[in-house]
């Protein structure tokens, strides 16, 4: 094995985050995945709400849902591991339909993908006939491929506004709609969809925290209520959050999102100081390198869009990658 790249060599990487004796539980399946991606001409893409191990230690491609999109149209190998939630390997497979593209665990869902079914849009567009469906990309395909466009959490103000139209439907996030309603003219009508991680945090826990850490910079992700947004200092997508940390270099910080984020970011930035109440994702923890291992030693999970409905769904990608 190239020394450069060795389990050994990568802890360097991780040690603000990840004591010592942890990484040398995680340094065999680290080599062996390593090992593996040769092997299989594969590469794994992480989201950024992948545990310090998967993110720093084997990931080839980073980011947050619009970058792992981007990024996936451009990925040469033969195999790709998506270390994230189902949507994710499947919005990958979409724009990769040649490419075995796996889950390490297929259970990984999304209350987001789980709150909307393609009936639902069909009912919805009866309700408001001629209205577009924007659809977050936190959706399964079939509900993709009954929209007219997804966003993500990067985009999704500037998705709204290339409709040029003045209402939208926009689904299935309620929060983030309501989030994105207060930066544009356009009506966005919502659906009751929440991410059962973003839900949790309220602005009693902004309060609390600003009395307890003077001084600290409070980032929430839109994902989270409209109050809690109100009552940050700063909101965005998790790359757009990770941005600001780099650009704006806060004395102390606060990431109202997903647990492992702040590891991630942390380990560019040793002069900032993260404060860490979080929540965790059951979802995107139940990817392990452990089960990415197994992953690429028995080809498994694959990952397939029904043909039916996978032209229709890419479509509606690909329009938002467009923009
Ligand atoms: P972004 O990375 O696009 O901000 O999405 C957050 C999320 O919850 C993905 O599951
Ligand atoms: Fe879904 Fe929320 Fe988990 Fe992201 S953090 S995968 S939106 S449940």
């Amino acid at each position: 094995m190239n020394e450069q790249i060795s389990a050994a060599s990568l802890y360097d990487r991780v040690a603000r985050v990840i004591p010592k004796a942890e990484w040398m539980g995680f340094q065999d399946d680290v080599e062996a995945i390593l090992e593996l991606k040769r092997k299989r001409n594969a590469v794994i893409l992480a989201h950024n709400y992948q545990t310090p191990e998967i993110f720093h230690g084997v990931a080839d491609i980073v980011g947050d849902s619009l970058a792992l999109a981007r990024k996936a149209m451009e990925v040469e190998a033969d195999v790709i591991v998506l270390a994230g939630v189902h949507f994710m390997a499947e919005t990958a497979k979409l724009l990769n339909p040649e490419k075995t593209v796996l889950i390490p665990d297929m259970a990984a869902g999304c209350s987001l993908a789980d709150s909307i079914t393609p009936e639902d849009i069909a009912l919805l567009r009866k309700a408001y006939p001629g209205v577009p469906v924007v659809t977050y990309v936190n959706t399964s395909a079939a509900v993709k491929a009954a929209s007219d466009i997804c966003c993500t959490s990067g985009n999704a103000r500037q998705v709204v506004e290339s409709l040029g139209v003045p209402r939208v439907l926009m689904l299935p996030d309620e929060y983030l709609a309501k989030n994105v309603a207060k930066e544009t003219n356009v009506e966005l009508i919502a659906w009751r969809g929440h991410c059962e991680v973003h839900e949790l945090f309220t602005a009693d826990d902004i309060r609390e925290l600003r009395e307890s850490h003077p001084g600290v910079i409070v980032l929430a992700h839109p994902e989270c209520p409209p109050e809690v947004v109100d009552a940050a200092d700063f909101s965005g997508s998790t790359a757009v959050m990770s941005d600001y940390v780099g650009r704006e270099r806060p004395a102390r910080v606060v990431l109202l999102t997903e647990c492992s984020m702040s590891d991630n970011v942390a380990v560019h930035h040793p002069d900032v100081e993260f404060i860490r109440p979080c929540n965790l994702c059951p979802h995107m923890k139940r990817i392990t390198l452990g089960n990415i291992r197994t992953a690429l030693e028995e080809n498994r999970h694959e990952v397939t869009v029904d043909p039916a409905i996978a032209g229709a769904a890419r479509r509606a990608v690909e329009r938002m990658l467009q923009i």
